[in-house]
């Protein structure tokens, strides 16, 4: 599954880390749990920014891992809200990578996409309605 030339982000920019050797699987590459965590927490800022208060993650609908990630790389979460309802919302997330001897610092390919989908709660951990 290899990026096209014509394939671009989706979303803004959320989140930027760099894959290191503590988060590898027994293959040595990067644990796919890692990286849903990192789209976890890219997905929660866009859910928090939108709603105005807590969220909790409620499922992912889909994911999938189109290439693997390596210790090295630059780790890279772009998304973007594609529902907002009463008191859930889903953001498209996708991770893609950059690495300097892998394929140069100006180039990047898409190693992750999923949707992750939230639900604003109150202080009681309730859901509530999220204003539009
Ligand atoms: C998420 C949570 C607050 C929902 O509470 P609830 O009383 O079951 O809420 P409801 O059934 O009224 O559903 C609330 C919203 O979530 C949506 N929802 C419920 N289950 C869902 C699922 N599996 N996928 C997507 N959306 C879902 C509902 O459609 C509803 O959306 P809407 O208001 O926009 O129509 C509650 O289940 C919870 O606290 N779960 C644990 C969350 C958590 O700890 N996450 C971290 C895990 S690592």
């Amino acid at each position: 599954m290899q990026t096209t030339p014509e394939q671009k982000p989706r979303g803004e920019i959320l989140l930027r880390t760099l894959a290191m050797p503590a988060d590898t699987n027994g293959n040595g590459d990067i644990f796919g749990g890692w990286i849903m965590s990192q789209l976890d927490l890219a997905g929660a800022i866009v859910a928090q920014e939108i709603t105005g208060s807590r969220v909790v993650t409620v499922s992912v609908s889909n994911i999938t891992f189109k290439a693997p990630v390596s210790v090295g790389d630059i780790v890279c979460c772009y998304g973007e809200c594609t529902r907002i309802g009463n008191t859930s919302l889903s953001i498209a997330l996708e991770v893609w990578i950059k690495n300097r001897a892998k394929v140069g610092m100006n180039q990047h390919y898409l190693a992750c996409d999923a949707l992750f989908n939230y639900v604003a709660i109150d202080d009681n951990g309730k859901p509530h309605h999220i204003s539009k």
